[in-house]
C-alpha cells in the first residue's frame, strides 16, 4: 500500500511538530534525526516529511521481518538515507544496527526496542532519544550506561493509552485476517497477557464475535480482565480448548514445545509483543514436525495434531498486517516531536525519563474540538 498523499494529510498532529521543530532548529545547522522502527508506510511519509523540512534522516528497519522494501525503495529515491534489514538474518541484526554511522552524529532518535539506545556506546552528542515500545523500555532500564537522555514515549498517554489500547486490537485483527483469511466469529481465542496490549486485541478479537478468555501471570491483570467480561483461564486448559492463541506478554517462550503438547487440534498461535520470541520459534522447529511453511505460516505436527504458527511469531500486526491506524500512530509521532523539541528549551542530563504527559495536552483538545 502506498497512499502517501492520504498518509500525510492523516499524519496532521505530526506535520505541526515537524514545523515547529523545523522553526526551533532553524538557528542549528544540520539537524541529524534517526528513526530505528518498524519501516511501514506511516513512518516512512514521517522520515520524508522530516526530510523535506530541511533534516537530515536516516531510517533504519529494527526488525527484519517488519522492515518493507517498498518503503525503503520509496525512501531511498526521495534522498533519504535508508538502512534495508529486510534480508538481515535475526541472530546478525545487533551487529548491523551498532554499524550505522549516522548513530554518532544523531541529535534526535525514535527508537523502538531499545536498540539504538542499548547497542551503541558511540551515541553522545544526541539532545533526545525517544523510546517507544515496552520491550524497549524494558531494555533500556537494565541498561545503565545511558550518555543520552532518553524519554520513555510508551508512558505517554498518546503511546500507552491511546495507541496501545486503541491501535493494537485493529491492526492485529487486521493482520490476522491478511494472515490467514478466515473469519473470528465463533472461535475460541486465549488472549495471554492482559497489559493493553492484550486488552486491546481482546475487546477487538471480541468485537469481531470470537469468544475471549485470558490468562495473565498477575492476578491483577485477570482480575480486571474478568470484570472486563472476560473468562480466565490457565495456560494449559487454554491451549487445550483454544482455536487461536494470542500472545500479548513482552516475555519470552510462553508458547514452547512443550506446553503446546495438548493442544487442539488445528490451533492457531501468533504473537502481538514486540519480540518473536515470546513464541519460542527455534524450539518449536527443533522439536515437533514441520509438516510445510507457507509465506505465512508454518504447520507442526504435534501428537498427530496440526498447529499453526503465523510468521515465525513476529508480531502480526506489523509483519502480516499494515501496523497502527495512521489517526492513531500520529498522536505517538507527534509526542516524540514534541519532547525532542521540549529538549532543546530544557536541557536534559543523560538519563531515562517518563514522557512529561503535560506537553501533549494541547493535542487532546485539538482532536477533542471535533465532538
Ligand atoms: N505489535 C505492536 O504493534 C505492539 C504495540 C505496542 C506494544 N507492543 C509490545 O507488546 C508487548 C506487551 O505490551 P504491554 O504494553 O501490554 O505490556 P505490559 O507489561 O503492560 O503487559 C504485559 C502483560 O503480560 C503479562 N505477562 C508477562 N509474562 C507473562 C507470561 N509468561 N504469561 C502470561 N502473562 C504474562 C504481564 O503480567 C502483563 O500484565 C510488549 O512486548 C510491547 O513492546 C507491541
Amino acid at each position: 500500500m502506498n497512499n502517501a498523499r492520504w498518509i500525510y494529510e492523516n499524519l496532521r498532529l505530526s506535520k505541526q511538530e515537524v514545523d515547529s521543530l523545523s522553526k526551533a532548529t532553524k538557528t542549528h545547522g544540520k539537524v541529524e534525526v534517526i528513526f530505528c522502527s518498524h519501516v511501514e508506510w506511516k513512518l516512512a511519509i514521517l522520515a520524508k516529511m522530516m526530510f523535506d523540512a530541511g533534516f537530515l534522516v536516516t531510517v533504519i528497519g529494527n526488525n527484519p521481518s517488519t522492515c518493507d522494501p517498498l518503503c525503503i525503495q520509496y525512501l531511498s529515491n526521495n534522498g533519504v538515507k535508508t538502512y534495508d534489514t529486510s534480508k538481515v538474518q535475526r541472530k546478525e541484526l545487533d551487529l548491523f544496527l551498532s554499524s550505522c554511522k549516522e548513530i554518532e552524529t544523531a541529535h534526535f532518535i525514535f527508537d523502538d526496542g531499545g536498540h539504538i539506545v542499548t547497542l551503541c556506546k558511540k551515541i553522545n552528542q544526541a539532545i533526545c532519544c525517544t523510546e517507544f515500545t515496552q520491550t524497549g523500555v524494558l531494555r533500556i532500564v537494565k541498561h545503565n550506561e545511558l550518555n543520552v537522555p532518553v524519554f520513555n514515549l510508551n508512558s505517554s498517554f498518546t503511546k500507552e493509552v491511546i495507541g496501545n489500547l486503541y491501535g493494537c486490537g485493529i491492526s492485529a485483527l487486521c493482520g490476522f485476517q491478511l494472515a490467514t483469511n478466515l473469519s473470528i466469529a465463533g472461535k475460541r481465542i486465549l488472549v495471554i497477557g492482559y497489559g493493553n496490549v492484550g486488552k486491546s486485541v481482546a475487546n477487538s478479537f471480541r468485537g469481531a464475535n470470537g469468544s475471549v478468555s485470558i490468562f495473565d501471570i498477575d492476578q491483577s491483570k485477570t482480575t480486571l480482565a474478568n470484570l472486563d467480561g472476560f473468562s480466565i483461564k490457565n495456560l494449559k486448559e487454554g491451549l487445550k480448548t483454544s482455536d487461536i492463541v494470542i500472545t500479548c506478554t513482552g516475555a519470552e517462550n510462553v508458547i514452547n514445545s512443550l506446553n503446546i503438547q495438548e493442544a487442539l487440534n488445528d490451533l492457531i498461535i501468533c504473537n502481538m509483543g514486540h519480540d518473536y520470541k515470546e513464541i519460542n520459534f527455534v524450539d518449536l522447529k527443533e522439536n515437533l514436525e514441520v509438516d510445510y511453511e507457507d509465506a505465512n505460516l508454518t504447520k507442526f505436527m504435534v501428537n498427530s495434531k496440526s498447529i499453526f504458527l503465523l510468521k515465525n511469531g513476529e508480531p502480526i500486526n506489523l509483519s502480516a498486517g499494515i501496523g497502527f491506524p495512521i489517526d492513531i500512530i500520529d498522536y505517538s509521532f507527534a509526542a516524540a516531536l514534541k519532547v525532542w523539541r521540549h529538549s532543546i528549551e530544557v536541557k536534559y542530563v543523560p538519563g531515562f525519563y517518563e514522557y512529561p504527559d503535560n506537553l501533549v495536552n494541547e493535542f487532546l483538545s485539538l482532536k477533542g474540538e471535533k465532538c
